[in-house]
């Protein structure tokens, strides 16, 4: 066999040092991302400490502020005390304790279910639910603005993957439509979608995959304490849970932890339970995560108001900005279309990053989305429960002058 020299075959880490963006936009002062704050500034977390100057957060998905409550705090420090920090093994060997049996029990009392099932991460959540659930014959329809973790979930799945046009449910109905009858389908959309903040069309995806026979998955992540009467997220909000057959949903948002989970029948829980690889092949959440999300749970049954202020103050800033000249992306299915999530159109990514700075100039913190994890890039404005009028009056007046400034309002 003949040697190759090391020169003359392909260096596999040519692509890294091509990759010069990052770089570029450092020199530029522009590049926007893995700032470091040191801590909350404030019991309620609406206010960030970066350097030595509090910065007022509006890119978290901390929704009802509860990360620093004092009760989810205590029952962290408490369950490490108890538990200590690690369980170091598989939930089917070693590592399942009490407190994961009573969360996982207690999210199905939650989200109405018969069983639920908690996994490492709300991304491990949909990779590993997504690629045990289907297998080769079925096919996944997918929103084509789904979280990246439902995709890896698709492409590691033996299914077949067919995307339709974000919520365009005619395109929906034809790739249904076209399917045969021996494929198992499964509609997988985001309740809410992470960077536009709008919600999928559920009464109109549940109509669809009764005529045809589908199953319906829903991410409910950004929902979650936030949509519906009680907080289970859009499929209450719609009235339409009894036809979503399984519901995922993250402990790194409104339930202030991390970790993940999926809710659905019995049987459907225990067939991923026994054969989702990243659930079996991986430890299992901490005791202080499992028992942060515990009291999330409890808080946010007993505190409806921490919503409500929510989506008022994510009505109000939604219209304020919108009257002052900015374009959002809009909710196209009919309902009020509110959402914590505000995304301002700026569909220029220098110009988003040194809106970003700008904005962190003026003490505010939000979320510069670039393309290609969406298709405008967008300064994304995210509402906490725990900001008050304050916060809002702050953030709007920033926004008006750095939108002055950029020339992107009048
Ligand atoms: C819609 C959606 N699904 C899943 C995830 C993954 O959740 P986690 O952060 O818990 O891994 C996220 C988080 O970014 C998300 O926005």
């Amino acid at each position: 066999m003949q040697q190759q020299s090391r020169k003359s075959v392909k260096d596999l880490f040519e692509k890294a040092a091509l990759y010069t963006k990052p770089d570029e936009f450092k020199r530029a002062g522009l590049y926007p991302y893995f700032t470091e704050f040191s801590r909350a500034s404030d019991s309620a977390e609406s206010e960030v400490i970066l350097g030595d100057r509090p910065i007022m957060m509006f890119g978290s998905n901390n929704y009802l502020g509860l990360t620093t409550h004092p009760e989810v705090r205590a029952a962290a420090v408490e369950a490490v005390s108890q538990y200590g920090t690690g369980c170091s093994g598989s939930r089917m060997l070693n590592g399942t304790m009490d407190l994961h049996v009573r969360l996982e029990s207690e999210l199905a009392r939650f989200m109405k279910r018969e069983a639920a099932l908690v996994f490492g991460t709300g991304f491990q959540t949909n990779f590993g639910a997504l690629a045990t659930i289907t297998q080769k014959g079925d096919v996944i329809v997918a929103d084509r603005n789904i979280h990246a973790s439902i995709l890896d979930g698709c492409l590691a799945s033996f299914a077949k993957t067919q995307r339709f046009r974000h919520n365009d449910m005619a395109d929906l109905e034809e790739i249904l439509a076209n399917l045969q009858a021996d494929e198992g389908r499964l509609i997988a959309v985001d309740g809410i979608f992470s960077m536009e903040g709008d919600t999928a069309n559920l009464p109109e995806i549940a109509r669809l995959a009764r005529n045809y026979g589908a199953r319906i998955y829903v991410d409910e992540a950004h929902a979650i304490g936030v949509l519906g009467r009680e907080g289970r997220g859009t499929a209450e909000h719609f009235g339409v849970e009894r036809e979503v057959d399984i519901v995922m949903g993250t402990f790194s948002k409104s339930l202030a932890s991390i970790g993940g989970f999926i809710a659905a029948r019995r049987d459907v829980i225990e067939y991923i339970k026994h054969h989702s690889r990243p659930f079996v092949y991986s430890a299992s959440l901490a005791p202080a995560n499992a028992a942060a999300a515990l009291k999330a749970i409890e808080i946010i049954e007993r505190e409806p108001h921490r919503r409500h202020h929510l989506l008022s103050m994510s009505r109000r800033l939604r219209g304020e900005l919108v009257s002052m000249g900015f374009r959002l992306i809009e909710n196209a299915t009919a309902f009020d279309g509110i959402t914590p999530i505000l995304p301002v159109v700026i569909d220029d990514e220098v110009l988003v990053c040194r809106f970003f700075w700008e904005l962190m100039n003026e003490g505010v913190y939000t979320n510069p989305v670039l393309a290609p994890a969406v298709a405008h890039s967008l300064i994304r404005i995210s509402c906490m429960a725990t900001h008050t009028d304050q916060h809002a009056e702050r953030l709007l007046e920033a926004m008006r002058k750095v939108g002055k400034k950029l020339e992107i309002i009048q």
